[in-house]
């Protein structure tokens, strides 16, 4: 019991002296930090007690609380910048968000601005539906700040809303409180349940600022899958992300709310700004990966809009994008970024039945970029030209050869398929980087084929 007490003593002389941490030699100044729940306070009804704090250039590393126009007064707040309010979602197991720091400092980092955590541990931990009840006063509370940072200097167009999961829907509401005019919202993988079929009033939708993005990574889960901002950005199908299947490297809660988080990282990972998160417009995920959507000039965005925090996502002015979807492939890991390719497949001789094959796609050192598999159709089907799209981490070099493997090889074929054309392009197809790469004459016949790309004639 004594060794006990000895290592929590040990512990809270180790934590204390971090609450007072010293600013430019300045060490009146108290830090805050994120308040912890329990389902005890919840059954309690305490008070929701959000808490709002300010990390700026001057104050990296030491938030200061502004609850009020005193605190507001006394702190780092510059109403000559613009101003980004992080706001978390649910809270399952009412502790701080893992991430909401490396978000602040790299938005800090990226640009001269004033950063506001909104805390709203309390009111967002335990059952689902409880925090989904407390984000309309959540959103009164933001909103009087916010009006309080007009009165500081601010203007309506340099306030940018960050909302996580039912955070997004928080965004919203304080957004539709200023009539839209406030400058961003950035929904990241918005919350779904209680909100698919909620309506424009009940949740984030493209009249809540002048400019709204949606990042979905969880369609199918805790994400929302209908488009609720001017962009919508879907990372590859929106709905399962490549990594997060790896069951036994994650435990059960990792697993549950990797596709979820996804958007989270892959969003600080694109303030950071190492490669373009460039998207795609298109009615569908499917038509995507059928190459039906090469180009950007669908849907008079004129542009491929970008994740991060380019202006409107770098489209123009003039365009009044609503509810787009825009898709994109990502890899598993950051920065996620990939770039994309079509490939086309000219066939030339079929077989009497449909052949199901995998395609690797291989580098320069021979490692596999990327993979596809399709059904090359039988001698019935007029097509004869197949398009996919494919992807591959960004930092691959060049395309050099592919491995074809015919699957189901358990039954013996004794039929030829002829591919008269292989063509791999970068998209978007008008404004690709590398040229075309070809292979010709593919005769299948066996079970496992290698082809070197050359140039296309
Ligand atoms: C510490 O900071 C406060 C407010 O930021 C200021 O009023 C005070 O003069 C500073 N003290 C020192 C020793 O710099
Ligand atoms: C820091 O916190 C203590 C205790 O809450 C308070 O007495 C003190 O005035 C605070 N100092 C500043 C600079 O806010
Ligand atoms: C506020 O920001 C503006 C614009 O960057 C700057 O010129 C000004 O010095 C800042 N004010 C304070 C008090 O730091
Ligand atoms: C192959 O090249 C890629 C980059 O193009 C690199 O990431 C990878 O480590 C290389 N693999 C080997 C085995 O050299
Ligand atoms: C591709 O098309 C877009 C939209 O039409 C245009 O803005 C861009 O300049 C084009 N790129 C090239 C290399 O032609």
């Amino acid at each position: 019991m004594a060794a006990r007490w000895n290592r929590i003593l040990l512990l809270g002389s180790l934590i204390l002296p971090a609450c007072f941490i010293a600013v430019n030699g300045n060490i009146s100044q108290n830090c805050t930090d994120f308040q912890s729940s329990s389902w005890r306070n919840v059954l309690q009804r305490l008070e929701l007690n959000i808490r709002f704090m300010l990390l700026t250039r001057r104050n990296q590393d030491c938030a200061q609380i502004i609850n009020d126009n005193n605190d507001i007064e006394n702190s780092n707040f510059n109403g000559s910048l613009p101003t980004k309010l992080i706001m978390h979602g649910y809270r399952i197991m009412g502790s701080k968000p893992s991430w909401v720091d490396t978000l602040a400092k790299e938005l800090i980092s990226a640009m001269d601005v004033n950063v506001i955590l909104v805390d709203w541990i309390i009111g967002s931990t335990a059952a689902y539906n409880y925090a989904v009840k407390n984000t309309a006063k959540l959103g009164l509370v933001v909103s009087t700040l916010v009006a309080s940072f007009l009165s500081y200097g601010s203007t309506e167009d340099s306030v940018h809303l960050i909302g996580i999961s039912l955070g997004a829907h928080v965004a919203g509401f304080v957004g539709r409180m200023f009539h839209g005019k406030l400058g961003r919202i950035t929904g990241l993988d918005p919350a779904g349940p209680l909100f698919s079929k909620a309506s424009v009033d009940e949740r984030l939708d493209p009249s809540d600022a002048m400019f709204v993005e949606a990042i979905h990574s969880d369609s199918d889960n805790f994400g929302i899958s209908r488009p609720v901002g001017h962009i919508d950005f879907y990372l590859n199908d929106g709905k399962d992300q490549p990594g997060c299947r790896r069951l036994f490297l994650f435990s059960v809660y990792k697993l549950l709310i990797c596709d979820h988080m996804r958007a989270v990282y892959l969003y600080i990972s694109s303030i950071k700004n190492h490669c373009p998160l460039v998207a795609f417009p298109c009615q569908t995920y499917e038509y995507f990966t059928n190459g039906q959507c090469l180009d950007c000039n669908y849907h008079s965005l004129r542009r491929c809009p970008r994740i991060g925090l380019l202006e409107r996502g770098g489209l123009s002015t003039d365009v009044q994008p609503k509810e787009v979807k825009v898709f994109l492939m990502t890899s598993s890991s950051s920065p996620f970024c990939a770039k994309h390719f079509l490939v086309e497949i000219f066939l030339k001789q079929l077989g009497p039945r449909d052949q199901r094959v995998d395609i690797a796609f291989l580098s320069n050192n021979y490692t596999t970029m990327s993979k596809l598999q399709l059904t090359i159709p039988n001698k019935q089907s007029r097509e004869r030209t197949m398009k996919k799209v494919i992807s591959h981490d960004a930092s691959y070099g060049n395309m050099n050869a592919i491995i074809i493997k015919l699957l189901s090889s358990w039954h013996r074929k004794s039929y030829v398929i002829h591919i008269e054309k292989l063509r791999v392009r970068e998209l978007p197809l008008n404004d690709s980087e590398r040229p075309p790469r070809c292979i010709y004459n593919i005769v299948i016949d066996k079970e496992l084929f290698f082809h070197q790309f050359g140039n296309c004639l």
